[in-house]
């Protein structure tokens, strides 16, 4: 296959450098892009009498030819072609002549591949977008179903206060509500087309740059010529979005290994999410969780290799440029594999009410109820506060519990102990009792639910 920039070159391409200086085998995905990018182009330059009627119209039937031929599998998209870009042209050349050779009047691949990405990228965001959606939902269906089983709170991974296990599930829900409006908000500033921008410079042909925005679904063109063709901020936007996605994702896969291990115990994947060992028969290993976690670092990796790729760039392209849809395509995958297979591995998770209940009982975790309870009967809370963790002190020599010790010991601490303190530190009324907007209560949970509006 010719090269596209034939002319000023006496020699072929060292074979080695093609291979290395090709793009194809990473940018051919986004062939469809590219196509819809240049029937745009085609049919503009027709519109502004650039070219010849008959030409755009040639050039318009030839792309959907080639389009149709690839979704079909007629045509493979393979070979020596630099990138896909060229591949198209090239091919579209073989089937229509001279015509295909006036496709790429008043355009560069600079602004085409700049073109090509941003198109890309705004439709894997929708996936993204559907996908966060579903996982949002799954978790809420989860946190409804155990809006009523009580768990510790961890704080320093050290029982703290006793809260609803579904309380714990929607917190995550925020979390992923936000990674969804970061995506949006992404992909709305990218939302600008780069066409007609040129190598850098912009067209010497009366191009009309705001119909090919609005013929490729565009807000609007973007107004910089050299900043559209050397712009990458949607690679590092949207690297961020997946990055930040992923912490949370990987937050919540820790969380779900430490609860299916046996010292916790408070969750039991289904068999069809879990593994087990070549060795050891008893295991049930929570392996996706753990890839969830582990992949984390690959994503915030290629988002560091994104702002190192660009942070030395003089303006406008140069070809270090073309790593970037590497790293992207990898943080929206891996992003993308990692929430499809969370949302059905939280769907059949069943949590042992049980094994949390005992655990929030456990641990002094009714000892803020206590001071709380003082409070109430006029104590300031730092005194109270005070006063409970002597009692914790003491009951940790004596091997006991708050609820186990006599009411005589505790009027020993103070007078305004009465037989009504067994009932402020009951467990349920604890966990029923922080019912504050936002709170662990199961009342809270159901208002967090309704605001969902799910
Ligand atoms: N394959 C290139 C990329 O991905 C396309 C743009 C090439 N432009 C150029 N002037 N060599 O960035």
């Amino acid at each position: 296959m010719d090269k596209i920039w034939t002319g000023r070159f006496s020699k072929e391409l060292d074979e080695t450098a093609a291979r290395f200086n090709n793009s194809l085998p990473v940018d051919k995905r986004m062939y469809r892009q590219d196509i819809l990018g240049s029937m745009a182009h085609a049919a503009m330059l027709g519109q502004q009498e650039i070219i010849s009627e008959e030409d755009a119209e040639a050039i318009v039937s030839g792309l959907e030819g080639i389009l149709a031929d690839i979704d079909s599998g007629a045509l493979v998209i393979e070979g020596n072609a630099e990138d896909i870009h060229s591949f198209v042209e090239a091919e579209l050349t073989a089937r229509i002549g001279d015509a295909g050779r006036r496709l790429h009047t008043g355009r560069s691949r600079n602004d085409q591949v700049a073109t090509d990405l941003r198109l890309y990228l705004r439709e894997r965001c929708e996936d993204i977008y559907a996908l966060l959606e579903e996982l949002i939902r799954t978790l809420a269906r989860k946190a409804e179903e155990y809006s009523d089983a009580i768990m510790p709170g961890y704080t320093h991974l050290q029982r703290a206060q006793p809260l609803m296990f579904g309380h714990h599930l929607l917190a995550y829900c925020q979390m992923f509500l936000r990674d969804r409006s970061r995506f949006l908000d992404a992909s709305r500033r990218m939302n600008r087309c780069p066409l007609g921008a040129g190598a850098l410079a912009g067209a010497t042909f009366p191009i009309d740059r705001d119909l090919t925005s609005d013929m490729l679904g565009f807000d609007e063109p973007c107004s910089n010529s050299m900043d559209a063709v050397s712009d990458r901020d949607f690679c590092l936007e949207l690297a961020s979005c997946c990055s930040i996605a992923m912490a949370h994702l990987s937050r919540l896969a820790e969380e779900l290994i430490l609860w299916c291990s046996w010292e916790f115990r408070f969750v039991n994947l289904d068999d069809a999410f879990a593994t087990g060992s070549s060795m050891m028969p008893q295991k049930k290993n929570p392996d996706m969780a753990e890839l969830i976690r582990g992949k984390s670092g690959r994503v915030f990796g290629r988002n560091m290799a994104l702002l190192t790729m660009v942070k030395g760039l003089p303006l406008t392209y140069n070809k270090d440029l073309q790593e970037d849809k590497e790293a992207i395509f990898d943080c929206m995958d891996t992003l993308e594999d990692c929430l499809r297979v969370a949302a059905p591995m939280i769907a059949t998770m069943t949590a042992d009410r049980q094994r949390m209940r005992q655990a929030a009982a456990e641990g002094f975790i009714n000892a803020t109820d206590l001071a709380d309870h003082l409070v109430g009967k006029g104590l300031p809370f730092r005194t109270a506060y005070k006063l409970v963790g002597e009692l914790v002190a003491r009951c940790e020599q004596e091997g006991t519990t708050l609820e186990q010790l006599p009411l005589a010991v505790y009027r020993e601490y103070s007078e305004l102990f009465g037989e009504d303190l067994y009932a402020a530190i009951d467990l349920d009324a604890c966990a029923a009792k922080r019912q504050s907007l936002g709170g662990g209560s199961k009342e809270s949970v159901l208002a967090q639910l309704q605001e969902l509006k799910l």
